[in-house]
């Protein structure tokens, strides 16, 4: 049984204020971590007044972390500062950042390791453009892109990481795939963690669907058998619209 996950990615969202106002809500309505676990992506500059106000269950990420501790990297964040704020996760390479700021599947995988150093939790981002969607090459980028990211892990670490689905053209544009399309590549994805590590280390590890999920989507979504939780963008700013979210996961 693997227990479900459901994070929220902020982005560039959320005053402090709006913030605070979001984890003092959504803090008590979240079920015993046994059930769903959760978790919240928020901009560097609010990670450490919302880490103090962190829950039992819902847990802080940084939407990225470099793959140096220190050095010449400006506007870069370290995983040493993040694990001294209490970060738990890391998100690495969400398709935006791959797309904007030029993340490759080696920086990835240099974040993998390193996070997994600092014992931050990654949460790796993996999913094909429309163009390679339509010319039937969502396995080939797919498989490319986990195969690498995951490069020299180990079995024990795979426990710490989380893999999320997202099919870029389904990200903040409305369309979602289908609960079978999604299902299908998380599939596709559990066999290709197999193949790279054994049976039991795929059926351990939670696959995420990540793609304009909502409260009128989330349901199907979560009764597929190889998705394993959400990573929201938009739905997941309300609060009750998390809340919701989360509640659907846990019954699912
Ligand atoms: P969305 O974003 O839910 O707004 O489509 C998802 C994501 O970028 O992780």
């Amino acid at each position: 049984m693997r227990i479900p996950i459901i994070a929220g990615n902020w982005k560039m969202n959320k005053t402090r204020d709006e913030a605070l106002r979001f984890i003092y809500e959504v803090n008590r309505a979240m079920p015993d971590v046994s059930e769903v676990e959760t978790a919240i992506f928020a901009q560097s500059v609010h990670l450490r007044c919302l880490v103090k106000r962190q829950g039992d269950n819902l847990k802080i990420g940084s939407q990225n972390v470099h793959y140096e501790e220190s050095g010449a990297f400006t506007g870069e964040v370290s995983p040493i500062a993040l694990k001294e704020l209490g970060v738990t996760y890391a998100l690495i390479g969400h398709s935006e950042r791959r797309s904007y700021y030029n993340e490759t599947d080696e920086s990835v995988n240099k974040k993998i390791h390193k996070a997994l150093r600092h014992t931050l939790r990654p949460i790796v981002c993996v999913g094909e453009v429309l163009s390679e969607r339509e010319s039937g090459k969502t396995f080939e980028v797919v498989e490319r892109q986990t195969r690498l990211a995951l490069e020299g892990l180990t079995s024990e670490q795979m426990d710490e990481v989380v893999i999320a689905y997202e099919p870029v053209w389904a990200i903040g544009t409305g369309k979602t795939a289908t609960p079978k399309m999604a299902n299908e590549t998380c599939s596709d994805i559990r066999n290709i963690v197999e193949k790279l590590f054994s049976k039991e280390v795929a059926d351990k590890v939670r696959i995420q669907y990540g793609g304009s999920v909502n409260t009128g989507n989330i349901k199907e979504l979560m009764s597929m058998e190889h998705i394993d939780g959400a990573l929201v963008g938009g739905a997941s700013l309300d609060e009750l619209s998390f809340i919701e979210l989360v509640n659907v996961a846990k019954e699912a």
